[in-house]
């Protein structure tokens, strides 16, 4: 019997855990099929995952911090080393610090387990994907939390009227135990009656905006319209652009965000434009180890992610590319940070000290 992550109505769950007579497995949404294929890759093992992850198949950072702490539940249960598949899945992508958040939550739970009753090895499983469904739970119980606060914030920032929002990469239930982070703020702002269009990045080199912002959004029937992701400015120097929501893979201890490449130029544009730019993330994205922007790990990318447009070549043999798969915003140009524990603005420091000592479903502005 497998059962399910939330997703919006209709749509298949981006990961669900499957106890089949088989064995266990972790089936996963392939979103690099999407919006034209919704397969589902059966993971039985380490490697499968781990390549998966790679692959961005399965990929954001909650989402990301589930298939991770999932993954060494499927370890446990398939009897094979869970040390050994901790450190290859918590090692898969370097920027999301939930991924390797989400490993040590059921590795934690294991060890745990078998420190209690050596040798319950069918116990210690257990205990693993108890962990990984509880992480599962508080994903979504945050994403609930972040609309409320994003939708509260939005009030505030830009009272009155529908709202023009921008966004870039994907932040949907695709990355989600529930329905995401920054678009979940828009979701909610929609079903306020405030969204009066979402303007979705492609998202190059690999679309994340095209191909599944846009998905979930027709899904959803929110008004929205694409745009390469070099039109932005454009878009804002017509006044087109009430605020910039977007999620995170990282944020450091100062405020600064690691998110998808194309971020930064996006703040800067709404720091000269006057238009707030948002940071949607649960908590369990802010990393108090990292100090400061220069301590994010930026995952860099094959070559032939640019030099491809879907598969076909658009640049010589061999070109060169940079191809960083994030960018790093400092918080100055970062009007709030919205959280499951409640809102940090302005963003610096003191703020993000605040917001890590305070105990989840706060009210309060930090
Ligand atoms: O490379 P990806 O597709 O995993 O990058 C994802 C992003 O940058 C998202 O914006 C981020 O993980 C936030 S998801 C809620």
């Amino acid at each position: 019997m497998a059962d399910f992550t939330a997703a919006p109505p209709g749509a298949p769950p981006p990961l669900r855990w499957d106890d089949s007579p088989d064995g266990p497995a972790l089936l996963l949404l392939d979103q690099t099929g999407l919006p034209a294929e919704e397969r589902e890759i059966a993971c039985t093992s380490i490697p499968t995952l781990v390549d998966a992850v790679q692959r961005l198949a399965v990929r954001g950072a909650p989402l990301l911090g589930l298939a991770g702490a999932y993954g060494v539940a499927l370890a446990a249960a398939r009897g094979g080393s869970v040390d050994d598949a901790a450190e290859r899945l918590a090692r898969a992508r370097p920027t999301a610090v939930n991924l390797a958040l989400g490993v040590r939550r059921a590795h934690d739970a294991h060890r745990a387990h078998l420190a209690a009753r050596p040798g319950d090895l069918a116990g210690a499983a257990a205990a693993a994907l108890a962990a990984a469904r509880a992480l599962h739970r508080e994903d979504a119980a945050a994403s609930a939390a972040m609309a409320r606060h994003g939708l509260a914030l939005l009030d505030r920032l830009a009272p009155g009227g529908a709202l023009r929002l921008l966004t870039h990469c994907n932040t949907g239930a695709l990355v989600s135990g529930g329905e995401g982070t920054a678009l979940a703020v828009v979701l909610a702002a929609h079903r306020a009656g405030r969204l009066n269009r979402l303007w979705v990045d492609e998202t190059r080199p690999l679309l994340q905006g095209a191909r599944l912002t846009a998905y979930e959004a027709a899904r959803a029937g929110l008004p929205y319209t694409l745009l390469a992701d070099n039109a932005a400015g454009s878009l804002f120097a017509a006044g087109r652009v009430d605020a910039v929501l977007i999620g995170a893979d990282r944020i450091a201890a100062d405020g600064s965000t690691a998110n998808k490449v194309g971020s930064y130029p996006l703040a800067v544009l709404a720091r000269y434009h006057e238009v707030p730019f948002v940071v949607v993330a649960p908590s369990t994205t802010v990393d108090p180890r990292t100090p400061d922007g220069a301590g994010i790990e930026v995952e860099q990318r094959a070559a032939h992610e640019v030099a491809e447009f879907a598969g076909v070549a658009v640049a010589p043999p061999g070109a060169a590319a940079y191809n960083p798969a994030f960018d790093v915003t400092p918080p100055e140009l970062i009007s709030a940070i919205v959280t499951e524990k409640g809102v940090v603005s302005p963003v610096d420091v003191s703020g993000m000290t605040r917001l890590c000592a305070v105990s989840p479903s706060s009210d309060e502005t930090m």
